[in-house]
């Protein structure tokens, strides 16, 4: 917990894929009047920008990927943040199959990685914010008000996914893909998604999202 009163408020919310962090954190915000930042949104804008360079991403350097990182930024709307490349909003394109297939690479980059939490952090600087990830807790903001680390079983998260996706109820088969996916994910993302020492865990698993945001924002109260 941080006792400097002088900075803007800071909450984290990290997990691994899919455990709902970014609904979860949009929600938290409103609920407490603060700002939303997506930090994967950040990763997700420089893998736009840098494909839009042309070449194979096998291909890339680390230097040209931060090359076209400069070309992004966050503008801060009324409850969140939208990703800019060359100052036009970029929202649509970021989620797509081709930055979703990418993303994990560019964030691998050490230096990439560095960029990206000095924006987050200089966005910090101004707003209050409630900022989801990986690593908001561990590297970015270690002082950070209120940690938490929000985690379900790897089936569960694949289930909610599948329904976010689909709109019905996943077969077993379905099921069982997905969370052979996520389960490779997690692994593949592993070195940078770690939980902080004094992150509050909230298991997901059996909890509705309106349960998870009440807690969250019962704990952040607490530590206004
Ligand atoms: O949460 P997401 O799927 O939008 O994240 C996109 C990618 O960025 C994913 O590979 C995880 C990575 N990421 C990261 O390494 N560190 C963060 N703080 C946020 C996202």
């Amino acid at each position: 917990m941080s006792s400097d009163k002088r900075s803007p408020l800071v909450v984290t919310i990290d997990g691994p894929a899919a455990s709902g962090k970014s609904s979860t954190s949009q929600m938290v915000a409103a609920r407490l009047d603060l700002r939303h930042l997506d930090s994967g949104m950040i990763y997700r804008t420089i893998t736009h920008a840098r494909l839009r360079g042309g070449e194979a991403p096998e291909q890339w350097t680390e230097q040209s990927v931060l090359h076209a990182a400069r070309r992004v930024s966050v503008a801060p709307g009324a409850t969140s943040f939208t990703p800019r490349l060359d100052g036009a909003d970029c929202e649509a394109a970021i989620r797509g199959d081709a930055v979703t297939s990418t993303v994990s690479l560019v964030a691998k980059m050490p230096h990439v990685r560095a960029w990206v939490n000095a924006l987050v952090r200089a966005t910090a600087a101004s707003h209050a914010i409630v900022v989801d990830g990986r690593d908001m807790g561990t590297a970015v903001f270690p002082d950070a008000r209120l940690k938490v680390w929000l985690l379900a079983l790897p089936q569960e998260r694949a289930r909610r996914r599948l329904v976010q996706r689909t709109g019905r109820a996943p077969t077993d088969a379905e099921l069982a893909a997905e969370t052979a996916e996520l389960e490779r994910r997690d692994l593949y993302d592993r070195e940078q998604t770690q939980p902080a020492a004094d992150a509050v865990w909230l298991d997901t698993t059996g909890m509705t999202q309106d349960e998870q945001v009440a807690k969250i924002v019962e704990l952040a109260l607490e530590r206004r």
